[in-house]
């Protein structure tokens, strides 16, 4: 391949070759600009920049595509900003550091007339939301038992990725929030969410428990045909669920955030691959399977049937112990599924499932669903694996994904650091960030847009609506350092700088003004 159209407006890029280096490369002709990194200030009140950058959304101000906020997700701390751990205990200054840089930043940015991207810490908007950030439950959880009576949780931490709404709100999905709660001695219960918060109004601060409580890793929202709303989830745990949630009430453009109230009354379905069906995920269904005195609890759910029925009373059990329900109920255990994107073309639904191991599924796959009549709100469907990661499709271990108005889709590798030096990384190296064509004579064939520097991997690919700017978040640059007097990373390389940062470029050059 000599080249590579990208999108209609772009012209070409030449793919890149797998890299070692310490450092983010892109293809001749694009530039990025560090946006924001680890511990950058990012207002006026002296609030810091958070750590483990990953999702992000551009929300444009007065519609222009160089002026907007940007919602970023931090989704974990490490040796950079907390220090050494000793004997793997955090003490209390550690602990409150983590939750302080573990949460959600919104910043306003720019791109200034040299044409270098920027962060403006004048902004009224920029602020941090983290471990201490008082949030609102909502849905069949809220005040219920299993939460401990309450009606709000203390902060957000371990958001991985997210979503926008169709009313501009952003979705946050908590993901690996045990560690943290654990370390802070927070109920657990209150994280494992999907949250929503309003990028221009610092008090619209929510955890929708009709979603569902499981290792959330982002939300992909669409429309049923009828105009209800469809908001498709992973759980990114081995041999974990694919969900989707259809809301009671249809989507009301005129009524703006008010469409929120969809996300609290409606209904989680689970997916079984097996006889493509979506199986509503409700305390009804599940009491039925119960009621049986011959059931046995599959594989990977605990207790007696009797234990059971005493554990789930409720939809707000049902909704917090989610999983195992789902497993009860038919759900299909799959290879860790990461991202989900709804083509915007033909409504069919990309499934990234990373990797499993324990199956011996190495460099893991997309998944495509095809929805029954074309209607996400269809609760039978048939699915193709649209790629498989390895050598002949150029990727290995998928995980975020974005498509551009050309049909490409924009795919995140996230190879374990743990796995340098052996098979994988041999081939493969630096985690990096590919474009894969859903049509045409390329269909399914990564290229290389992106390698990331040493032990990274790439996160929250998203366009600014004209796609001449590709905000892509940098995480966990030198992870694998375990004395800061020899960091494996100093990416970004600021002068003078003797850590490596985390944080949000914007990559410019896709089309030539
Ligand atoms: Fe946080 Fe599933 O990646
Ligand atoms: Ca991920
Ligand atoms: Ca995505
Ligand atoms: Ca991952």
């Amino acid at each position: 391949l000599f080249g590579y159209r990208t999108n209609k407006v772009s012209g070409y890029f030449d793919p890149i070759e797998p890299s070692k280096a310490d450092e983010l490369l892109l293809p001749k002709g694009f530039k990025y600009d560090v946006v924001a990194a680890f511990d950058d200030v990012i207002n006026e009140a002296g609030e810091k920049f958070g750590q483990g950058s990953d999702y992000n959304a551009f929300f444009p101000i007065d519609g222009s595509n160089v002026h907007g906020l940007l919602v970023n997700n931090h989704e974990y701390t490490n040796i950079f900003g907390l220090g050494p751990i000793v004997d793997g205990k955090m003490t209390q200054e550690q602990t409150e550091k983590s939750l302080y840089y573990q949460g959600m930043s919104v910043i306003e940015v720019f791109r200034d007339e040299s044409g270098t991207w920027k962060m403006d810490t004048s902004s009224k908007y920029a602020r941090r939301i983290n471990g201490f950030t008082k949030f609102e439950f909502t849905g069949p959880a809220n005040g219920a038992a299993a939460l401990n009576n309450a009606s709000t949780a203390q902060g957000t931490f371990a958001n991985c990725s997210g979503g926008v709404t169709f009313w501009n709100t952003v979705l946050s999905c908590e993901e690996n929030f045990s560690e943290t709660a654990d370390a802070s001695k927070l109920p657990p219960t209150h994280y494992g969410w999907v949250v929503e918060i309003d990028p221009f109004d610092g008090s619209f601060l929510k955890k929708h428990t009709a979603l569902g409580r499981f290792n959330h890793e982002n939300t992909a929202m669409g429309l049923a045909k009828d105009g209800r709303v469809v908001v498709y989830m992973g759980d990114d745990k081995k041999d974990a669920c694919v969900y989707k949630y259809i809301s009671n009430g249809k989507y009301v453009p005129e009524q703006g955030r008010s469409n929120s109230a969809l996300l609290t009354d409606g209904t989680l379905y689970v997916a079984n691959l097996k006889n493509g069906k979506w199986i509503p995920v409700t305390y009804e269904a599940l009491a039925k399977v119960l009621s049986n005195e011959k059931f046995k609890a599959p594989a990977g759910v605990k207790g007696s049937r009797e234990e059971l029925m005493k554990q789930y009373q409720s939809q707000a059990d049902v909704v917090t112990y989610c999983h195992e329900a789902a497993i009860m109920l038919g759900g299909m255990p799959t290879d860790r599924p990461e991202d989900i994107e709804i083509s915007p073309f033909d409504n069919t639904v990309f499934i990234s499932h990373t990797n499993n191991d324990a199956h011996g599924n190495i460099h893991g796959h997309i998944t495509r669903i095809f929805e029954l009549d074309n209607d996400l709100g269809s609760l039978e469907f048939d699915f193709e694996i649209f790629a498989a990661g390895g050598r002949q499709s150029g990727f290995s271990s998928p995980d975020n994904l974005a498509f551009d108005s050309s049909g490409n889709l924009w795919v995140v590798t996230d190879i374990s650091s743990s796995s340098h030096n052996q098979g994988v990384y041999k081939s493969f190296m630096n985690n990096g960030l590919f474009v894969i064509p859903t049509a045409g004579p390329s269909k399914g064939i990564a290229m290389q847009f992106a390698s990331g520097p040493k032990d990274c991997e790439l996160t929250g690919p998203f366009f600014a609506p004209d796609e001449n700017t590709l905000f892509l978040s940098v995480q966990h640059p030198g992870e694998n350092t375990t004395d800061l007097s020899k960091p494996t990373s100093l990416w970004p390389h600021r002068a003078g700088d003797a850590k490596a940062r985390c944080g949000v470029v914007a990559i410019s050059g896709f089309r030539f003004n």
